[in-house]
């Protein structure tokens, strides 16, 4: 299992030491852009990215929630993004359409925020999303997109052969610490079998409430290949242990 802990639940005050952990055995560095308009939080942009890529060699996978990602593909590849992943949802990437962000019900959401019921289907500008995927890839960066929980998966498929990765999210994006949601699951599977019958080797990777005892037992088992984890590693007692033991999740027994 690629592991790649999630910087915004670490204790930014020892932000060396967070980095420190993160070598001392994952593979990636999860890095959250959220604008505030995309979802319902603000966290960090390019200067940051770039401070966390002059302290670590580990590949900055930069996962970008904000509105208008095309726009800002240059500034976070400069930055040192090695994977950077945008939305499929995002208004400047899919076009108009999509409903408002929904509210979060983790950290910093009010209660009885409830999310917004999914639209049956959404209009997706596939032209459009092309443009932004090769962007990306122009620029020299590696290219992943993500979905929200909502967001099925038909609408994910016609471009899983333009990807390095595929981002499943399973809370709604906005806040680290959030209850798993177990619908994603399915898209997992259908994406992990996509895979297989064309010889793909796009990664899955997944994202949002993974503990390595449960969820991501779960999530190994339906296909993903790399696990995004900030409060599963950086809020644990053991944080060098817990990335220890999401290295092993889909390995066979007594192999870790
Ligand atoms: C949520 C972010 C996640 C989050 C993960 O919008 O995309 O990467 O930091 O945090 P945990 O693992 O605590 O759910
Ligand atoms: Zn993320």
């Amino acid at each position: 299992m690629i592991v790649s802990p999630s910087i915004l639940s670490a204790d930014w005050t020892r932000l060396a030491d967070a980095v420190k952990i993160a070598e001392s055995g994952a593979d990636w560095l999860h890095c959250d852009v959220m604008d505030g308009h995309f979802v319902p939080n603000l966290t960090f942009g390019p200067p940051m990215v770039a401070t966390l890529h002059r302290m670590t060699r580990l590949p900055l996978d930069v996962h970008l929630m904000i509105d208008d990602p095309l726009a800002f593909v240059p500034a976070f590849v400069e930055a040192g993004s090695a994977i950077l992943t945008l939305h499929i949802e995002a208004p400047g990437v899919a076009g108009p359409g999509w409903p408002a962000p929904v509210r979060s019900h983790g950290e910093g959401a009010a209660a009885g925020d409830a999310p917004a019921a999914a639209p049956a289907q959404h209009t997706i500008d596939y032209a459009r999303l092309r443009r932004t995927l090769a962007a990306v890839r122009a620029r020299g960066a590696k290219v992943g997109l993500a979905a929200r929980p909502d967001t099925p998966y038909d609408e994910l498929e016609p471009v899983l052969g333009e990807l390095d990765l595929l981002l499943v999210m399973t809370v709604y994006p906005g806040f680290s610490g959030q209850a798993f949601l177990p619908a994603p699951l399915e898209t997992m599977r259908r994406a992990a079998a996509y895979r297989r019958a064309r010889n793909d080797t796009f990664h899955i990777e997944v994202d949002g409430g993974i503990q390595a005892e449960d969820t991501g037992v779960r999530v190994a088992e339906a296909g993903a290949d790399a696990v995004v984890a900030g409060h599963g590693i950086y809020r644990q007692p053991d944080p060098v242990g817990a990335i220890r033991a999401l290295k092993a999740l889909g390995a066979p027994a007594g192999a870790a």
